[in-house]
């Protein structure tokens, strides 16, 4: 039966056709290097996969959970705010657990929006950012992610743009552009936020992926954050955790409570031996995150050395999960970020994440996540030199 809905909206994904490409080139049975998607390929901590064994074997953990988050979870991720920020939440009100932030983020967007009302976004962005907005039957407004443009170019779209925005979305350390802010940025945002009445919701799934001894501020340390801000934090990336759908949403009770409630018409709430385990990493993993990112920071050095010898010079992030890469010069105006993306992988057996799949301001840019490890860097670095000495 043909019958048309929001969903009819959405473009088509442009990450479903490079995802083709990369089957059918595997298909033909190339060995794929593969910086295409920000999924971490690192194991998750032992002692959290040893606590959800020992939680799972116990069928008191086996029946409905609560959507919000067990109480032990949110008053662990609300000493860790503490521990690392000297933010201080009340797990109760404060804080809430999501299956992910993806999920939290999409729920939020859709708890708090009207129908036809204008959004603040960034662009390029997380995809998600934008289409939960169009999700949410509203209309994302699109302004620069680069974080020197982006507070006066808000400005101008609050006086230009009817119905007026409410809500401001933003995300530091950044995907894709790896933009990384400083607490200073932060109060100017929040100040904006207040003298406008807008929401200010952060995204700060990357958190823990930071080098160079830069340390990525939450926006709650800004005095005051809580009464027009809410953040995403996440498990998926600094504790390796993707699979395990952990994310936390905090900060401004009041908005914080309507995504409670939608959640709870939508979900039981996480399986409860992952909130446990996930307690336990918020605990007593510090360490371990410490390695991740070390090991991300290693890679990152390899790729960027490796890779200018290749001729492909590359400006290293200080935070995030990625690289994010201009179109060679000698390709540059000759190929878009998608013909360069199947170039790589036909010439280079390398796969990329074109930058206009993050939208147009994308355009001239590719993504590399660093998932693959530092031999595997290595050889994508000699399959480009090869490829790129051709042109
Ligand atoms: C900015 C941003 N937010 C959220 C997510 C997803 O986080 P989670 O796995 O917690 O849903 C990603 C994943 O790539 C991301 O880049």
């Amino acid at each position: 039966m043909e019958r048309a809905s929001i969903v009819d909206t959405l473009p088509v994904y442009i990450f479903d056709e490079t995802n083709r490409l990369k089957y059918e080139a595997r298909v033909q049975g190339h060995d794929i290097i593969d910086f295409g998607m920000g999924n971490p390929d690192i194991p998750t901590p032992a002692p959290v996969v040893e606590k959800l064994r020992q939680a799972v074997l116990d069928p008191r953990n086996h029946r409905y959970s609560v959507s919000r988050g067990i109480p032990g979870v949110r008053r662990e991720l609300a000493y860790w705010y503490k521990r690392k920020y000297d933010v201080d939440l009340d797990p109760d009100k404060e804080v809430l657990l999501t299956l992910g932030a993806k999920e939290g983020f999409n729920h939020l967007i859709l708890a708090i929006t009207e129908p036809g009302e204008h959004v603040l976004v960034t662009t390029p962005c997380y995809p998600i950012h934008r289409f939960a907005v169009q999700l949410a039957r509203a209309v994302p407004v699109l302004l620069p992610a680069d974080p020197e443009k982006l507070l006066p170019a808000a400005e101008a779209a609050l006086s230009s743009v009817e119905p007026r925005p409410r809500t401001l979305i933003i995300s530091y350390p950044n995907n894709p552009t790896t933009a990384c802010v400083d607490l200073e940025f932060f109060s100017k945002a929040v100040a904006f936020a207040r003298n406008h009445n807008l929401l200010l919701i952060h995204d700060f799934a990357y958190a823990d992926l930071v080098y160079d001894n830069y340390k990525a501020p939450s926006v709650l340390q800004v005095p005051g954050a809580k009464e027009t801000a809410l953040e995403f934090y996440s498990l998926t990336k600094g504790y390796s955790m993707a699979g395990w759908r952990v994310g936390f949403c905090s900060g401004h009770a009041p908005v914080l409570n309507k995504l409670r409630r939608l959640k709870s018409y939508y979900d039981y709430g996480m399986f409860q031996p992952i909130q446990i385990a996930a307690a336990v990493a918020l605990r007593d993993c510090d360490d371990e995150v410490q390695t991740i990112s070390g090991t991300y920071q290693d890679r990152r050095d390899c790729l960027i050395r490796n890779f200018e010898q290749a001729g492909w010079p590359i400006t290293p992030p200080r935070g995030t999960l990625f690289v994010w890469a201009p179109v060679p010069d000698q390709l540059r105006g000759r190929m878009t970020s998608f013909d360069f993306t199947r170039f790589l992988l036909a010439e280079a057996e390398v796969a990329v994440a074109p930058g206009i799949g993050f939208g147009e301001a994308g355009e001239g840019w590719v993504r590399l996540a660093l998932v693959e490890n530092e031999h595997r860097i290595k050889q994508a670095a000699r399959n480009i030199r090869r490829a790129l000495s051709k042109c």
